[in-house]
């Protein structure tokens, strides 16, 4: 095990600095301990962020760079990152609960991000519009300045990772709000600026609560852009806020997103799935594969299938999950496994079945059973909202417009997938469901180079992909009348 240093502080303008709110105690989800205290910011340290973001912003020092250099810094960070996943695993471990592997697995996406959004620095190339003679027109992607990111718990350094890398790619400044659950290994990223050349006020990491530190930093009049991850109440405050200060924002709000599996399916290739779509993060992963709904002639076989799947998994502290296998983490908080827990309980009142698991570990943690819940019908609450656990509903269906009809009919549309042998079948399904990414025959199909974000209540705009870089500029035409 690592040692832990006992305070962590926060980043502004190339410096480590105390919170003007105190110290927040970080808690160890596989025991409920305490791991370590972190800075919390307060109104006047989201001041000094911004301030510096801004000033970064127009001195020019970062967006005046040729691409070439920014996006070899960018890589760089991500290089450094990776080379200490040693160190950064464990600490990422015990503040996010997650097993080891997994979170190797996310320090490793991390670092992709920088590779691919410092390789795309070079690419944001401009146009030109033929006016006719006496015309030459051309554009150009100018950075926003100062983008602002609030961040979720469930992937602390792959979220920010995300949106830092872009937005750096392109030539912004950062302010980011850390999860105050697992803020820690956000710091990481502060030491690779500095190692990597960045230059003071690109990057500033500032740990607060949402209501104080990343309601002032999202109402900011100075932030010229917000990103968002979490929650659709949260979403909607930062939207408002964004609408009052004129700035866009890109909103990744999760979902209910639903498998299809049709009869003639590869059952075991959907199996292998359920076990990442809904389990990989103790199912706290915003595009879970949280409902299933399975042709009718093959659910109880299916159903037979998941619950083994679910029942194979040992649920332990990651620290004693070093290697990638039937295993599960602890979920984040008492909050988030309490209503996880009571979100079952209320689908059994509603007349669902747990077929697997329903239940918290009887050991200190935030741990939950791998659960499986079946006869659930599409109007219960399990089917509508959001578990962010392990926490599987099974629907069944009889002909394929009914399925997408269920696959459609909550308020969100992250995610799909279809499951079948036939690909014209697949591609029907597909083109009507509603949802930003669809996956055909393997859950989570894609990666890094692939838009990513949602439809509905899911939220707007795009992240990952070249679609992302899009986020962080606007175009700019200019018109010159030539005589
Ligand atoms: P949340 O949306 O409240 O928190 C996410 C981030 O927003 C945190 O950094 C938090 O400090 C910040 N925040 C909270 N209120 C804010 C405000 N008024 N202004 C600015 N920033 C604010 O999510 P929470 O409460 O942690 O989890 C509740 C539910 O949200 C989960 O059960 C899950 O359903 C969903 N969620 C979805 C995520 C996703 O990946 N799409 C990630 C986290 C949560
Ligand atoms: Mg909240």
């Amino acid at each position: 095990m690592s040692d832990i240093a006992d305070y962590w502080q926060n980043f502004i303008d190339g410096a480590f600095v105390d919170g003007g709110a105190g110290r927040l105690a970080v808690l160890e989800p596989a025991t409920g301990a305490h791991l370590a205290n972190q800075a919390i910011a307060d109104k006047a340290d989201v001041d000094r962020a911004v301030a510096a973001a801004q000033r970064l912003s127009s001195s020019g020092a970062w967006s005046g760079l040729r691409p070439v250099e920014r996006g070899r810094i960018v890589r760089k960070m991500g290089e450094y990152i990776l080379e200490r996943i040693d160190d950064i695993a464990p600490i990422l471990t015990r503040e996010a609960g997650k097993p080891l592997w997994e979170a190797r697995l996310e320090i490793e996406g991390a670092a992709r991000y920088f590779e691919y959004y410092g390789n795309q620095a070079e690419t944001m190339e401009g146009r030109s519009i033929p006016l006719g003679d006496g015309y030459f027109d051309f554009t150009v992607h100018e950075p926003f300045g100062v983008s602002a990111q609030i961040i979720p718990w469930n992937y602390p350094m792959e979220m920010t990772a995300r949106s830092v890398s872009a937005a750096l790619a392109v030539g912004c400044a950062c302010v980011v709000k850390t999860p105050e659950l697992d803020p820690l290994t956000n710091r990481f990223f502060a030491d690779a600026a500095l190692a990597c050349g960045l230059p003071a006020g690109a990057l500033n990491l500032i740990c607060g609560f949402g209501k104080d530190a990343g309601a002032a930093l999202a109402a900011h009049p100075d932030v010229d852009q917000i990103v968002f991850t979490g929650s659709v109440p949260t979403g909607v405050s930062i939207a408002t806020a964004a609408a009052q200060n004129v700035v866009p924002c890109v909103l990744e709000l999760g979902g209910k997103s639903a498998a299809i599996v049709h009869d003639d399916a590869d059952l075991d290739a959907f199996l292998s799935d359920v076990r990442w779509g809904i389990y990989f993060n103790a199912g706290q992963v915003c595009s879970a594969m949280s409902r299933v709904i399975v042709q009718e002639k093959v659910h109880d076989k299916l159903v037979d299938g998941i619950v083994a799947v679910a029942e194979a998994l040992r649920v332990d502290d990651g620290l004693a999950l070093p290697e990638f296998g039937a295993n599960m983490g602890a979920m984040i908080s008492e909050a988030q496994c309490a209503r996880a827990a009571g979100m079952v309980s209320d689908a059994e009142r509603e007349g669902a079945q747990v077929a697997a698991g329903g239940r918290r570990l009887n050991r200190p943690g935030y741990f939950l059973e791998p659960t499986v819940l079946t006869d659930v019908s599409p109007d219960m609450m399990v089917a509508q909202n959001e578990v962010f656990g392990p926490v599987l509903s099974v629907l069944s269906f009889s002909d394929d417009d009914e399925a997408v009809r269920i696959a459609n009919g909550t308020t969100y549309g992250l995610v799909a997938g279809v499951y079948s042998s036939q690909l014209d079948r697949a591609m029907r399904a597909s083109k009507k469901l509603r949802a930003g990414q669809v996956f055909v025959n393997e859950w989570y199909a894609g990666g890094v180079e692939t838009p990513f974000g949602g439809f509905g209540k899911s939220g707007y705009g795009r992240e990952k992909g070249r679609e992302a870089l899009l986020n962080y500029v606007q175009t700019k035409n200019v018109a010159i009348k030539v005589g």
